[in-house]
């Protein structure tokens, strides 16, 4: 008989001698095996078989609930169990969106650097993808204003737009209020559709994390999109869309979500155990605690060891640290000599739409614990040197 080829269980490949920052992913060690074990039993010994049956379009009533009242003290506004759909992800709600929000040809503007696997979810889709120049506070509204009108002039109108204001992926910035409330008030006034992505609010490390933009823009110009890949675990393929009634009515009355019977349910109800024994809330602060130690190691890491030139702000929460290198130094150049000194990173350009900034680069401190962060900051510092 053949022997048949042993098919992997995980995306990420790990990489013999090499620190590899690249990937956003969060430690093995950290993920919460006993508290899933634990709400998987509850789940089946209190639900049976309907835990296993085709589930309710909008997502588990338990879990619902559990959103709403947690929003009422992580953000500054709870929604509605209407304005609730569970989903499988941010991602597949961001497929979701594209799907049922535009149709082809239509122009949807990106934040320029963003989350790079979003684009390649917009892409997907038959779009026109416009990016809009993003500073250390997020999106430039002043250029989005121009951009919006440059587009009425042509008589066309963005239909959605797709941002990560809160501990931004590539970035590590957090939009402002004032800007928040600016970018809010734009898209309310141009009928473009928000799509705010919020995945790492839980993951705050010095204060809370800001009002999201749903949650003080005017109701139906938001689709916030929330996960619990980052505050429990990625695997588990859950999220949760927060937007208003009509929209939401929109993606329940989906062909895949009558067809499925809800997005995950089983996961659903077990992570609604998970939420409301008390394990969430042990979860997330163990998770905080932890990424703010990892956190603050690499930034001491490279404070001692990148050479001057080197620029970075130390980010609020999330995983990213984002890096600017010397003028004239290609990250995209610089990668194959920091991987023979043993570390690994993004380049900076794979965040841009266009106009890349070739000097710049993402580093994950989600993965590593603080002494190999130093160590990979050690050998990234001694890369640059090397070039420089
Ligand atoms: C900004 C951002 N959005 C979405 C995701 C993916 O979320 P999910 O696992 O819920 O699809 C990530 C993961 O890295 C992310 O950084």
């Amino acid at each position: 008989m053949r022997q048949s080829p042993v098919l992997p269980i995980l995306q990420i490949v790990h990489r013999p001698g090499i620190l590899d920052l690249s990937w956003g992913h969060p430690d093995p060690a950290v993920l919460p095996v006993a508290a899933l074990r634990r709400a998987t039993a509850t789940v089946l010994e209190r639900y049976g078989a309907e835990a296993l049956t085709y589930g309710a379009e909008r997502g588990p009533g338990p879990l619902i609930e559990w959103i709403c009242t947690r929003l009422a003290h992580t953000d500054a506004r709870a929604p509605e169990p209407t304005d609730v759909v569970i989903t499988a992800g941010a991602s597949q709600a961001l497929d979701l969106l594209c799907t049922l929000c535009t149709t082809p040809g239509d122009t949807v503007l990106v934040e320029s650097p963003t989350y790079h696997l979003a684009v390649r979810i917009l892409r997907d889709h038959p779009l026109e993808l416009v990016a809009i120049p993003a500073d250390a506070n997020g999106i430039n509204i002043d250029m989005l204003e121009t951009l919006l009108a440059q587009l009425a002039r042509c008589g066309k109108r963005a239909r959605m737009l797709y941002c990560v204001p809160t501990h931004h992926n590539p970035t590590g910035s957090c939009m402002s209020l004032e800007r928040r409330r600016a970018l809010a008030t734009v898209a309310a006034e141009h009928g473009v559709l928000l799509v705010e992505d919020d995945v790492y609010r839980e993951l705050s490390y010095d204060a809370p994390a800001p009002p999201s933009v749903w949650s003080i823009a005017p109701p139906g110009t938001v689709a916030r999109i929330g996960s619990f890949s980052k505050s429990l675990a990625p695997g588990l393929r859950l999220g949760y869309l927060t937007s208003d009634a009509l929209l939401t009515q929109r993606l329940i009355g989906s062909g895949l979500l009558d067809s499925g019977g809800g997005l995950n349910p089983f996961v659903a109800l077990t992570v609604a155990e998970v939420c409301a024994s008390g394990d969430f809330d042990a979860t997330v602060a163990h998770l905080c605690a932890t990424y703010r130690e990892r956190r603050d190691a690499l930034a001491g890491g490279l404070r001692d060891h990148l050479p001057p030139g080197c620029r970075f702000t130390v980010p609020g929460g999330g995983f990213f640290q984002w890096v600017e290198l010397p003028e004239g130094i290609d990250a995209g150049a610089l990668l194959p000599h920091a991987e023979q000194a043993g570390v690994a990173y993004l380049p900076g350009s794979r965040f841009y739409l266009n106009e890349p900034r070739h000097n710049t680069l993402r580093l994950a401190f989600s993965l590593y614990p603080p002494h190999q962060l130093i160590e990979a900051a050690r050998r990234l510092g001694e890369a640059i040197t090397a070039v420089a």
